[in-house]
């Protein structure tokens, strides 16, 4: 008899044919999102699970699934799943990173650029049917070119929009909790820094760290009073590694000039002035959704889960 995976959000067909060669499947026919019951439910005789980042698999959820033995997230975070809880129950907890690397680096870039150049604000002006003239200081944004990067989390992600920013002839400098051998350093052209120092320097900061309890607030108050009144700050990574009331209060005080973010402490986002704000780029959670990235997420899922579950 096969073994049952219930994947509970629409993935591409490939995924789906890929998945039916080896298991039997339940998958979410909609694009909706299941709610901890239904999911309950259905994973009752179910020995794999592909999840997303929609989904909390936590304690109350896997009581439910008495046959589960992996569950692959097709994501690069995993901060949806309680890794202690699996483990308790010693069930294997996967992810997609090396999949989605490149996909989410060219979405930091068009965040950067966006945020730097004024891409979204001048469109939305344009749409409205304001733009009754050329005019030589409409807009104005600022260079990216030759401009000091800095990278705080330097994994995969953080390393691939470090090799992009050397096209733009940035200086790069990065802070990660462990630091980088020195011929990787050498080969994307980028150089440590302490972390206090990093905020001080950047011209943009980008935020490439998993997130965790160590990183919860990473950047707050004091964090964000150090950075660079010019400075723009892009988040790719999760949404509760800022402070969002403390980098609302920044943006009001001048203190940071502009933040590009994908991501949210609770998503859908809470509006408190944040996502209104005319110096905040927001973005409904789009790093890594490119066409080919999705696609070998879902089909690298289905191959790790074959894995574990052999
Ligand atoms: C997206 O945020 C992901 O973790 O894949």
């Amino acid at each position: 008899m096969k073994q049952k995976v219930l994947v509970t959000r629409d993935v591409f067909d490939e995924v789906i044919a890929y998945l039916l060669n080896h298991f039997d499947v339940i998958a979410n026919p909609e694009d909706d999102v299941w709610d901890q019951e239904t999911i309950a439910g259905k994973l009752a005789d179910c020995d794999g699970v592909m999840t997303s980042l929609t989904d909390r698999v936590d304690a109350e959820l896997l009581a439910h699934a008495p046959r589960l033995k992996a569950v692959s997230n097709i994501a690069v975070g995993y901060n949806n799943i309680d890794i202690a809880a699996c483990t308790v129950r010693r069930i294997m907890v996967t992810n997609t990173p090396g999949v989605l690397t490149e996909s989410t680096a060219d979405f930091a870039w068009a965040l950067l650029l966006a945020a730097a150049r004024r891409v979204t604000e001048a469109e939305a002006y344009l749409r409205r049917g304001e733009w009754t003239r050329w005019q030589l200081k409409q807009f104005l944004g600022v260079d990216v070119h030759g401009a000091n990067l800095g990278i705080l989390g330097m994994g995969r992600i953080g390393q691939a929009i470090a090799r992009r920013a050397r096209g733009f002839n940035m200086t790069i400098r990065y802070h990660n909790r462990g630091r980088l051998p020195p011929d990787t350093e050498q080969a994307i052209g980028a150089a440590y820094d302490e972390r206090d120092a990093l905020l001080e320097w950047a011209d943009y900061l980008n935020l490439s760290v998993p997130y965790s309890r160590e990183t919860h607030h990473l950047i707050g108050r004091e964090e964000l009073w150090k950075m660079k009144s010019s400075a723009i700050l892009v988040n790719i990574a999760r949404g509760g590694v800022v402070d969002e009331k403390a980098l609302l209060d920044a943006l009001n005080a001048g203190k940071v000039r502009a933040a590009a973010l994908d991501v949210y402490d609770k998503e859908p986002p809470e509006d408190f002035g944040l996502i209104d704000h005319p110096n905040v780029i927001p973005i409904p959670h789009l790093g890594a959704a490119a066409v080919e990235g999705q696609q070998r997420a879902g089909l690298e899922a289905v191959r790790i889960l074959k894995e574990k579950l052999s």
